[in-house]
């Protein structure tokens, strides 16, 4: 089984329309079709910026595909300012992050939040990147494979085999994000086997072999071709890189 690259770059609550526009230009013109043919590439830009990227996308027709930061689990209904799955499928969205640890810490979505958003991605045709991870005091504690595996099951129990091996989970240790200090390569396959265990637990061993594991924690030019080069790591979510360009495209282009 082939995993095909998943390179996504989480921009948060980064750039206006116009500086997305800007950004994802010049993110096609140091990509490739080579470049495309072996990695997914996905920009997830604030919810202000998903129509012009779209239309940038379209218009010029590029293989940069679009996400999502976040989503409620409704179709439609009185959540004000809430956002919903069908409106980000209508816009072109294809991936949706989901569980990220800013949401969950900053906003406060617990597993059951980020189980009934998962499944409404995955209702909507849309791929979810759910994001998993553990705290600092919790790695301490050894209690690593514990959180993520509970996190990653929580989130992904009631989905068939199928749906299973479409997903993607990222890996993002949360004492990772935004700090400079990357996790280490074999602990960060050491996290994706947990992970894909969980996968094999509720859809076999079919769906554990093809869902994509990333990982994502302070990714940059310097550090991705050793994530790549673990067989367990199948691509990268890239918060502060992914802002530029050039560092965003250099990942994507981590063999270069
Ligand atoms: P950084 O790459 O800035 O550490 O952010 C990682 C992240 O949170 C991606 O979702």
């Amino acid at each position: 089984m082939t995993r095909r690259d998943l390179i996504a770059g989480n921009w948060k609550m980064n750039a206006t329309h116009l500086e997305a526009i800007q950004m994802v230009q010049k993110l096609s013109y140091r990509l490739d079709p080579a470049d495309h043919e072996r990695v997914d590439v996905v920009v997830c830009p604030a919810f202000t910026a998903l129509r012009s990227v779209q239309t940038v996308i379209e218009a010029d027709h590029l293989r940069i595909q679009l996400g999502a930061q976040n989503v409620h689990w409704e179709e439609s209904g009185p959540y004000t300012g809430e956002v919903s799955p069908l409106m980000l499928s209508r816009l072109g969205v294809r991936f949706v992050i989901v569980g990220h640890s800013e949401r969950r810490q900053v906003f406060g979505e617990d597993d059951t939040v980020v189980a009934r958003k998962l499944k409404a991605v995955v209702a909507t045709g849309m791929t979810p990147i759910l994001a998993v991870g553990e705290t600092l005091d919790q790695r301490d504690r050894g209690e690593t494979d514990e959180v993520i595996g509970a996190q990653a099951r929580t989130a992904l129990r009631g989905l068939d085999a199928d749906q299973l091996g479409r997903m993607a989970v990222a890996y993002e240790p949360i004492w990772a994000i935004g700090t400079g200090h990357n996790a280490d390569p074999d602990t960060a396959a050491a996290a994706a086997l947990v992970i894909r265990a969980v996968v094999s637990e509720l859809g076999g061993l079919e769906a554990a072999a093809a869902a994509r594991i990333l990982y994502g924690g302070s990714v940059n030019p310097g550090n991705i071709s050793a994530f790549m080069a673990k067989r367990e790591i199948d691509g990268a979510l890239v918060g502060g890189a992914s802002l530029d360009p050039d560092q965003f495209a250099a990942i994507v282009r981590y063999w270069v």
